[in-house]
């Protein structure tokens, strides 16, 4: 079997397709799941589906060997950023390379970077009057949103478009795409 360890700090919906997705799955199976916010809906979502949830403080991730320790422990095959706010510390990137990889809700490289998450890029993506916006599946490196790309998928946006529109259209390239993205890199296709 191969290990999946996902990193959330929000509401989680990535965390929970991924899990749905991979129930019963053949040959991929999901560790646990490891946020950095105590209150993040993510961890009432684990309760749900049955999936154990760590929480550590950033004092514990950033300042500390901790984490690191714990996924050598489990040895992941994959670690997969779904929504994970913090930076990775450049000890975590050197200990699994290429087996860290993000989604970002944007076409990278525009809207990337640090304080683009959530909101701030679909606004940013509307105040650009873009035609087209998507979704990006990288490989993470010691900077934001700038590790080699894996695939992106498009979707065409309208000026009339709202925030929440365009919010909802990549939503739903991350349902539809995320978890076979994730399929395809741990059977190398
Ligand atoms: C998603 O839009 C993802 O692309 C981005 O953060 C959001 C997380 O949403 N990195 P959720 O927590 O999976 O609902």
């Amino acid at each position: 079997m191969k290990r999946i360890v996902l990193f959330a700090s929000g509401s989680g919906s990535n965390v929970e397709n991924i899990v749905k997705y991979f129930a019963g799955h053949s040959d991929i199976s999901i560790s646990c799941v490891l946020t950095n916010k105590r209150d993040a809906y993510v961890i009432d979502r684990c309760n749900k589906l049955g999936v154990p949830a760590f929480y550590f403080n950033k004092a514990g991730f950033t300042n500390s060997p901790l984490v690191l320790e714990i996924l050598k422990c489990i040895q992941p095959d994959l670690i997969v950023l779904a929504g994970f706010l913090l930076k990775i510390p450049s000890d975590l990137v050197a200990a699994f390379p290429r087996k860290i990889i993000n989604i970002h809700p944007a076409l990278l490289p525009k809207y990337g970077g640090k304080g683009m998450y959530g909101k701030h890029v679909h606004t940013a993506v509307k105040a650009q009057g873009e035609s087209e916006t998507g979704i990006t599946v990288h490989y993470v490196n010691e900077h934001y949103d700038e590790g080699a790309i894996i695939r992106q998928f498009k979707v065409g946006i309208s000026k009339e478009d709202t925030v929440d529109q365009i919010t909802a259209k990549v939503q739903s390239l991350e349902q539809i795409h995320f978890p076979k993205v994730i399929e395809e890199v741990l059977s190398g296709k």
